[in-house]
């Protein structure tokens, strides 16, 4: 089976193409890569830190409540906003469990997609994640095992929109991958994303300088061009809300049984508002 998005791949060694033979990909200069058996690439540039992926645990408690589809707005919203007649294909470092950018394949036939991220688990459910649309047994979506702070192993200019979905950000490497009329969609949180549950469990606020440090981090390379600010309400059960928590930035920060016993304390539902703003951006010419 070729390996989806293949002609956008990259070597992470010397940049050039990719071939596939059987289950290992090589580039004319003898660079070569084994497909690991649970179907993703390892594409690990030189001087990558592989380590900073998300754990097990993390992952699992995303894909149980990602599936719930108490996010769907955001993922929807986000697909919407890759929407583009720019050539080529979409590209996601940090793709976690691959819900954005299977739901962009979703609203968008023509495409395939390139998961980047550093965390096994992640790539586990991301190679696995199916479209609903899927093209052929083959399906339309890689999972790439790459650090989004080294060279993305993805070719110039190869990439129609790339997806930043509250997580690490390459503005250099993003503009060297997308096309000249490519897109980069950014979803960010606003400071009272989540509120409730930043209030009731003490966990990390989301920066009020962050709408600014976006700004000044892509500004030079980018110009905004559309946004879409999304706010409403979810009612969770423990559960549910425990799972949200596990997902995010705090569940690396707090003792996992302090916070199990902390959700257990809330009445039930637990509302939480969830805030976050949709960014177009292109790149200045
Ligand atoms: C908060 S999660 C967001 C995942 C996905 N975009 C979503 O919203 O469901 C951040 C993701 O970035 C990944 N990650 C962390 N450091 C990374 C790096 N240096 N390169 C690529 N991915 C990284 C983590 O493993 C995790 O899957
Ligand atoms: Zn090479």
């Amino acid at each position: 089976m070729t390996l989806p998005a293949l002609h956008a791949l990259a070597c992470p060694n010397c940049g050039q193409a990719l071939d596939q033979t059987e289950r290992r990909l090589h580039c004319p200069d003898g660079h070569s890569f084994d497909l690991a058996k649970q179907g993703y690439a390892p594409l690990i540039a030189p001087g990558a830190n592989t380590t900073t992926g998300d754990t097990a645990d993390q992952i699992a408690a995303r894909e149980d409540f990602l599936s719930l589809g108490a996010f769907d707005p955001l993922i929807d919203a986000t697909a919407r906003a890759c929407l583009t007649d720019a050539p080529g294909v979409l590209v996601e470092p940090g793709c976690g469990t691959g819900h954005y950018l299977a739901a962009a394949l979703d609203a968008d036939e023509r495409r395939e997609g390139i998961g980047l991220d550093t965390s096994k688990y992640a790539l586990r459910r991301t190679a696995r994640r199916v479209l609903r649309r899927a093209a052929g047994t083959q399906g339309r979506l890689a999972a790439v095992l790459a650090d989004a702070w080294t060279r993305l192993p993805v070719r110039d200019g190869a990439a129609a929109a790339v997806l930043n979905v509250f997580a690490p950000r390459n503005p250099d490497e993003i503009a060297r991958i997308l096309h000249p009329r490519g897109l980069l969609v950014v979803l960010t949180p606003r400071q009272d994303h989540l509120r409730e549950l930043v209030g009731a469990l003490e966990l990390l606020s989301v920066d009020p300088a962050k709408p600014q440090r976006t700004v000044d981090q892509l500004g030079t390379a980018f110009t905004a061009e559309q946004t879409d600010e999304l706010r409403y309400v979810i009612e969770l059960g423990r559960d549910d809300a425990l799972r949200l928590v596990a997902m995010g930035p705090s569940a690396r920060h707090h003792d996992p049984a302090a916070l199990a016993a902390a959700v257990e304390k809330l009445p039930e539902p637990i509302r939480a508002t969830v805030s976050a703003t949709v960014t177009r951006w292109r790149k200045r010419s």
